[in-house]
């Protein structure tokens, strides 16, 4: 290894213990872990940690709602988290909770440094009290009149009809979403931390402008620190009944779960250490030492803002954290799903229905670049690559190969190899260093490329010698053994590069070809190899109805998918476009297209993009007009009230589909734009004269 050795300590967000893990999660666990193992594999020295993020109000209420303590709800969750992890080979050396010993001793020690170092105030502020309750409301449990347009029942901080922005003491008619009551103004003393002092706006200029973030990140971070208000100090406190970490000498508040989330890092690693016989403190302050948290979008100010700032004025043993690599989010079929609800994929489901792991690992690695880009989970775009690369390209050089090895050879490779071969394992060989620094750098989609290109390198050497027909040939028992040979020995190359997306399947190719993949720089000579075993099977459309039939997922991915199925688009990475490009009018013939009266349009209870329409395409039943229902995704775009009366177009022949909220008999058609850079979703509208049920050819 030619890079000194890296002294590395990793961490994935801490996920909330009020629920089980989501895809999206199970994306930034992967993205990390190939990460990690590519740190491992370069024989570089890591520790992994994670932990549940256990406190807060909605944790409490739910366990509340439950009828049992907050511990035995994070408890249960705890319990669920090691079949998601062992399930997904995702390497945490230490799982741990901020409903901990270490958290509490370690979030108290840094606040009393910040006190200490004059960055904690006292502000009485007035908030809203539940009487029926009795404890003061997060926003988001005070529901209202917009202050603006006087819808009903908006939450605390927006309005979802007209977009209003507002302080929760603004709306109109506010109540208690826990009880109903009617929320009184009430004071309250709040500790605060002092993010506006000017030693954290001049620290913070410098610590995210220095090159350590990614480029998006550290202008995101400019505009904060550059805004006309500046920076605002930050709420670390909450009232009792909370279910946190008490603050010291201030009897009856805690601290708000912000504040002792990440300092969950440093428990669980402290817990990890405690273990494992390593010196906490040591090790943080070894300057060799590098901090590196992988986080999603959402919480960036958190961790490039209060976070590197608590953790410089706290002073040592503690250290700034020196990365902190920011991904998007994971959608299903160009959906959003919900961060609480988690629709789109069950990882559960997945593993449940014998999907194997590494298909998504390799997928979320083929679409993953160092930029904060969302990800897009496209059924066929995913069968697509599992079946052309793994199984098309990767797997059969071995499956190719193998065999007359161990047939005609008794399983030994062959010792002198011709020069063409040893061209092509040194061509392979050579590209290993581009393909670590990819993977170093974050571009996994870059490596995947180059790897993929290089398997096809070598299908191109199999192919040209062909060992099928070298086998029937008379006098090329020699040359049938040097290809075969080198081909495996290219298949080990490749093996090696893929191993932190796929260690599963490099377990079991070190079995076969007897060698290790735990160094990324081996090369030793492989001698004798046991029979091939089947390394990876193809993957069939057919397992993605299964893999969205799911009783929670259907109503929000299925219509989407059905949707997306229609327009296939191919992305250049991927294969180049098969397809026909032209439908004959018949083909076109078969969609029956219907003028459509919107009679009605609803909320659906539990729906976080769904509206209920009631569409009347003049068709009667028993002499009474029966319209259609239709469930569609359009809710983040029109509100119910302005869709009533009006005409649109849908598709009045697809197969009606049984949702989770009931029957959908048909499809209404919109517009977006895939780019996503105009937002929303557009119905059509046919010129007025139009009739419902009108056909629309
Ligand atoms: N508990 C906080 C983090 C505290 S860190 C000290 C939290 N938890 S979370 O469970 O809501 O999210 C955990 C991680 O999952 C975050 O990094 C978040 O960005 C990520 N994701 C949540 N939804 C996601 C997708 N749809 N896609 C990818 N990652 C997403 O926030
Ligand atoms: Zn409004």
């Amino acid at each position: 290894m030619t890079a000194p050795k890296r002294k590395l300590f990793v961490t994935t967000a801490l996920p909330y213990a009020n629920g089980s893990f989501h895809i999206g999660h199970i994306m930034e666990y992967i993205q990390a872990d190939i990460w990690v193992r590519l740190q491992r594999m370069r024989g570089h020295e890591v520790h992994f940690v994670c932990a549940d993020d256990a406190h807060g109000t909605p944790i409490m209420l739910k366990a509340e709602s439950e009828g049992i303590t907050p511990q035995q709800l994070v408890a249960r969750i705890a319990a669920e988290r090691p079949q998601y992890l062992n399930g997904f080979h995702i390497s945490f050396d230490n799982w741990h909770s901020t409903d901990s010993e270490e958290n509490t001793r370690l979030s108290q020690d840094i606040y009393r440094k910040l006190r200490d170092a004059g960055l904690i105030e006292r502000r009485v502020i007035q908030q809203f009290f539940d009487p029926v309750k009795a404890m003061f409301l997060p926003d988001r449990y005070i529901k209202g009149q917009c202050p603006k347009c006087s819808s009903p029942d908006q939450n605390g901080d927006n309005c979802e009809v007209c977009g209003a922005v507002y302080a929760p003491t603004d709306l109109k008619n506010p109540v208690s979403a826990l009880t109903g009551a009617t929320p009184e103004l009430r004071d309250s003393e709040h500790f605060f931390f002092k993010l506006s002092d000017p030693r954290c706006v001049e620290f913070l200029k410098g610590w995210t402008q220095d090159g350590r973030l990614q480029p998006q990140i550290a202008n995101k971070a400019n505009e904060w620190l550059s805004s006309e208000s500046g920076l605002s100090d930050w709420d670390i406190s909450r009232d009792a009944p909370y279910f946190g970490i008490p603050i010291p000498d201030a009897p009856g508040k805690f601290f708000y779960v912000w504040l002792d989330a990440p300092v969950g890092y440093l428990a669980s690693l402290a817990n990890y250490f405690g273990k494992q016989g390593i010196d906490f403190e040591s090790f943080l302050a070894d300057p060799a030492t590098r901090q590196v948290h992988f986080i999603g979008k959402d919480i960036v100010n958190f961790h490039c803002l209060f976070w590197p700032a608590m953790m410089h004025f706290t002073g040592k043993p503690y250290k700034v954290p020196d990365n902190v690599y920011v991904h998007g989010f994971i959608t299903v079929s160009g959906e959003k799903m919900s961060k609480s609800r988690g629709t789109g994929i069950s990882p559960l489901r997945y593993l449940e229905i014998g999907m194997n792991p590494e298909w998504l690992r390799y997928y979320i690695a083929a679409k993953l670049n160092a930029n904060v880009e969302d990800l897009d989970f496209n059924p066929d775009d995913f069968i697509a690559r599992i079946n052309s690369d793994l199984v098309g390209k990767y797997v059969n050089i071995a499956s190719r190969c193998a065999g007359f090895i161990t047939k005609r050879f008794d399983g030994k490779l062959a010792t002198g190899l011709p020069a063409e071969g040893e061209a092509l394992l040194a061509e392979l060989r050579a590209a290993k260093e581009a393909v670590a620094q990819y993977l170093d750098g974050r571009e996994f989609s870059k490596a995947i490329r180059e790897i993929m290109a290089l398997a096809d390198r070598t299908n191109e050497y199999v192919n040209a010698h062909a060992p099928w027909e070298l086998a029937k040939k008379e006098g090329a028992e020699a040359e049938l053994h040097q290809v075969c040979s080198v081909a495996l020995l290219a298949f080990r190359t490749l093996t090696t590069m893929l191993a932190p997306i796929m260690p599963d399947t490099a377990a079991r190719v070190g079995a076969f070809l007897n060698c290790s993949f735990a160094s990324w720089d081996d090369e030793s000579p492989l001698t004798v190899i046991n029979p091939y075993t089947h390394l990876m099977t193809r993957a069939d459309v057919k397992i993605m109805d299964k893999l969205f039939d799911l009783p929670e997922a259907i109503a929000a991915a299925a219509p989407a998918k059905a949707e997306k199925k229609v327009e296939k688009k191919a992305e250049p990475a991927v294969e180049p476009a098969a397809e026909a490009a032209h439908i004959s009018i018949d083909d076109f013939g078969k969609v029956d297209l219907r003028i459509a009266k919107i009679v009605s349009a609803e909320h659906v209870e539990g729906a976080a993009k769904l509206l209920k329409l009631q569409l009347d395409i003049g068709e009667v039943v028993d002499g009474q007009p029966k319209p259609r229902q239709v469930f569609a995704g359009i809710k983040s775009a029109y509100d119910p009230a302005t869709l009533v009366g009006r005409l649109t177009v849908m598709v009045a022949n697809l197969a009606p589909r049984k949702m989770k909220f009931g029957m959908s008999e048909g499809m209404v058609l919109a517009a977006s734009d895939e780019a996503g850079e105009v937002p929303g979703l557009f119905i059509l509208s046919p010129d007025s004269g139009a009739q419902p049920g009108m056909r629309v050819r």
